[in-house]
């Protein structure tokens, strides 16, 4: 009998990152987009892009705090599945919004400035979504590193395009921008942890409390 090859987390992952296109392909079919279907493709595909971004960022840190070593190994998959909404969310907009017109496309680039910053984020993730396969990784050795340093400034970049699209003001905290600022605070908490001072007292910590819970529950 053959065994089942994925484990719990693998599913999880596809399933959830399935989730929010099996769901926007529902609501397409039946008409359940809202007033204006254009304007909830594009957020919705960003939100599942910027979400996935985020869990991929996680999957360190988390690794770190908690010793969950698989979590490195499906880094990657987060990673294709954030390009791949990314990609969906630019084909809204670059056909279905403004209908391959690339005059009026380009003055929506220097014009409005969260268009502008998703653009920037959008062409440095093609780089590392290219590059995330084993081949690359031999391939550029420790500039595959390098280079894959860049979701440090594509997180941000894409938290900045999140806070700016709604309506509101971001960065004075006015109007709708709880989720961005929901988002681009996990991104900070994220990135701080990868700073070594903050790593080496999450390790310390989680050592402390693995330490006392084997006090706790000595073992037999
Ligand atoms: C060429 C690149 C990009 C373009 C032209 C673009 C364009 C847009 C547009 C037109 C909207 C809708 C604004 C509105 O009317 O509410 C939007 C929202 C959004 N985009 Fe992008 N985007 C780009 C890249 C990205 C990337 C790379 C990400 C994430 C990794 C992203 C995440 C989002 C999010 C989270 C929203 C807000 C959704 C909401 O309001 O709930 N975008 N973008």
């Amino acid at each position: 009998m053959s065994r089942f090859r994925y484990t719990p987390l693998q599913v999880a992952i596809h399933v959830g990152a399935a989730f929010p296109l099996v769901r926007v392909l529902f609501d397409l079919i039946t008409g359940g987009l809202g007033p204006n279907p254009v304007q909830s493709l594009e957020q919705r595909t960003g939100r599942a892009a910027i979400t996935l971004l985020l869990l991929s960022l996680a999957c360190t840190p988390l690794n770190t705090l908690f010793g969950w070593r698989e979590l490195l190994l499906r880094r990657r998959a987060l990673g294709l599945y954030a390009f791949l909404y990314a990609c969906l969310h630019v084909l809204i907009f670059l056909d279905v919004d403004y209908g391959l017109n690339w005059r009026l496309i380009l003055d929506a680039v220097f014009e409005k400035r969260f268009i502008l910053v998703g653009a920037v984020s959008f062409l440095l993730l093609i780089p590392l979504a290219v590059t995330s396969f084993d081949v690359w990784v031999k391939r550029l050795r420790k500039n595959w590193k390098r280079l894959h340093r860049l979701v440090y400034l594509i997180a941000p970049l894409a938290i900045l395009h999140f806070g700016w699209a709604r309506k509101g003001d971001f960065l004075r905290l006015q109007g709708d921008v709880l989720q961005p600022v929901v988002y681009g605070t996990i991104v900070i908490f994220l990135l701080a942890l990868r700073l070594p001072i903050v790593r080496k007292s999450a390790v310390s910590f989680r050592n402390r409390i693995l330490a006392r819970r084997a006090g706790e529950f000595p073992a037999r």
